[in-house]
C-alpha cells in the first residue's frame, strides 16, 4: 500500500511563556481532527513537544495535499482560538496568516510528509524538538547515515553499505529556496563542509541507495516567511528505520551526545539538546532545547505505538550530563559562543544599542 506520513506543527499559545500547551488547547485541536479528519485520514496522533503541538497523520492522499493541509491549518486555528481565550501566550504565533490557501508551507506551521510503499513491517520514529531550529537535527542524521563508529549497519550490511543521499537545503536565501543533493559517502567531506554550519543548512530529506527515502524533516523559516524574527523554528523530522535503512538504535544513539545547538532563552543562545520523554515542558532557561522520539509501526496506514524512546534509564545519564553541560555554558552569560551571533538574534535591541553607540566612536 502506497501511503504518506504527514506531521504538521506550530506554536499556537502556551501557559507561563513559551513552557507548554493547556490541556484545553490540545483538546481543541485533537477534538478538530477526530470530528473532521475521517474524510481524509487513515489514522493520526496529536503529541506536543515544549510549546508546540505537533499532528501526526497517515492517508493517502499524497504530500502537499490541500485536504490534509486544510484539515491541520483549521484545527491549529482552531487551537489558537482557545488559546486566545484562554488567554495563554503567543496565542497563535506560528499562524502567519488568518485564511487556508492551498497549502500550510508558507503559513507558520513546520511540515514533514514522506510517501512510500509501506513495507511489511514499517517501522519509523516521528523527531520533535523545541527551543532550537531544523539544524539541530544536521549532526544526529550525519553520524547515523554516514559514520560507521555510529553505525555499525553501514559495515555489516550489504544493504546500506551503498551509502546514502543527503538533500541539503540553503535556508538563508530568502529569494528561492536553493537545494543541493550529495552522495554519501563518496560526497562525505562536502557534507559535512555544509553541514557544520546549521544555521545556514539544513539536511532535508535523505534517501537510500534504492531511491526509497529514509528522512523528512521540516526546513521552514519563520522569520524568512514573516520577514522578521518570530521565533525559533522547533522542527519535526520523520526517519524510516531497519532494513535498507539504519537501525532504531543507530538513529537514536547520537543523541548522547546533546550537542550545542541555537535556541534556548530568546532564542538567542547555543545550549546542548536534551533528549525527553513525549509531551516535555521546558525550563531552565527557557530550555534546554529538547528532543522527543515516538516510534511507531504503520501498517496499511494504521499506527501502532507510540513507544517513548528517551522515556528509559539509560537516558538518565545524558540528561544529567546534558543539564551539567547547559550550566558550564550559562556560566559564561552573554560572553562569546554562549550567545548567538548577530544575525541569529531574534531580538533587535542590540542592534539599536550598537548603531546608537557607533556614533559616539572617535577617531583617534
Ligand atoms: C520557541 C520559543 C522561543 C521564543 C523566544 C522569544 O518555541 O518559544 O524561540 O520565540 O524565546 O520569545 P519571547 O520574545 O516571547 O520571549
Ligand atoms: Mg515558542
Ligand atoms: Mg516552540
Amino acid at each position: 500500500m502506497r501511503v504518506t506520513l504527514s506531521v504538521i506543527k506550530a506554536d499556537v499559545g502556551s501557559i507561563g511563556g513559551h513552557l507548554t500547551p493547556s490541556t484545553e488547547v490540545l483538546e481543541t485541536v485533537a477534538e478538530h481532527i477526530h470530528e473532521n479528519g475521517h474524510k481524509y485520514l487513515i489514522d493520526h496522533r496529536v503529541h506536543f513537544t515544549g510549546d508546540d503541538v505537533a499532528i501526526l497523520m497517515t492517508h493517502e492522499r499524497g504530500a502537499d495535499d490541500a485536504g490534509i493541509h486544510g484539515l491541520a491549518f483549521e484545527a491549529l486555528m482552531a487551537g489558537a482560538k482557545t488559546a486566545k481565550a484562554q488567554g495563554l501566550y503567543g496565542a497563535g504565533q506560528d499562524l502567519l496568516k488568518d485564511a487556508f490557501s492551498g497549502n500550510v508551507r508558507g503559513m507558520g506551521p513546520a511540515v514533514a510528509e514522506m510517501t512510500f510503499d509501506e513495507r511489511p513491517n514499517e517501522p519509523f520514529l516521528f523527531f520533535a524538538a523545541d527551543k532550537t531550529d531544523p539544524g539541530a537535527f544536521n549532526l544526529p542524521l550525519y553520524l547515523a547515515f554516514t559514520d560507521p563508529m555510529n553505525t555499525p549497519g553501514l559495515i555489516l550490511s550489504p544493504e546500506l553499505g551503498n551509502g546514502f543521499e543527503f538533500v541539503i537545503m540553503d535556508v538563508n536565501n530568502t529569494e528561492r529556496d536553493r537545494v543541493i543533493r550529495l552522495k554519501a559517502p563518496a560526497e562525505l567531506y562536502d557534507i559535512a563542509a555544509l553541514l557544520r554550519n546549521p544555521e545556514r543548512y539544513v539536511v532535508e530529506a535523505i534517501y537510500a541507495a534504492d531511491g526509497s527515502q529514509a528522512v523528512a524533516v521540516a526546513t521552514s523559516r519563520l522569520h524568512n516567511i514573516a520577514g522578521k524574527y518570530t521565533g525559533k523554528d522547533d522542527p519535526v523530522m520523520l526517519v524510516r528505520v531497519q532494513k535498507q535503512f539504519p537501525a532504531t538504535g543507530e538513529v537514536v544513539a547520537p543523541y548522547h551526545l546533546a550537542p550545542y545547538v541555537a535556541g534556548a532563552m530568546r532564542g538567542s543562545h547555543n545550549m546542548p539538546l536534551m533528549p525527553v520523554q513525549l509531551n516535555s515542558t521546558i525550563s531552565y532557561f527557557d530550555g534546554p532545547p529538547i528532543v522527543t522520539c515516538a516510534a511507531f509501526c504503520v501498517h496499511q496506514g494504521r499506527l501502532v505505538g507510540p513507544t517513548d524512546v528517551f522515556d528509559h534509564p539509560f537516558w538518565d545519564t545524558v540528561r544529567a550530563n546534558c543539564a551539567a553541560k547547559a550550566i558550564d555554558m550559562r556560566r559564561q552569560g552573554f560572553f562569546g559562543p554562549a550567545m548567538l551571533p548577530m544575525d541569529e538574534l531574534e531580538y533587535t535591541g542590540i542592534v539599536e544599542r550598537l548603531t546608537a553607540l557607533d556614533k559616539r566612536f572617535k577617531l583617534r
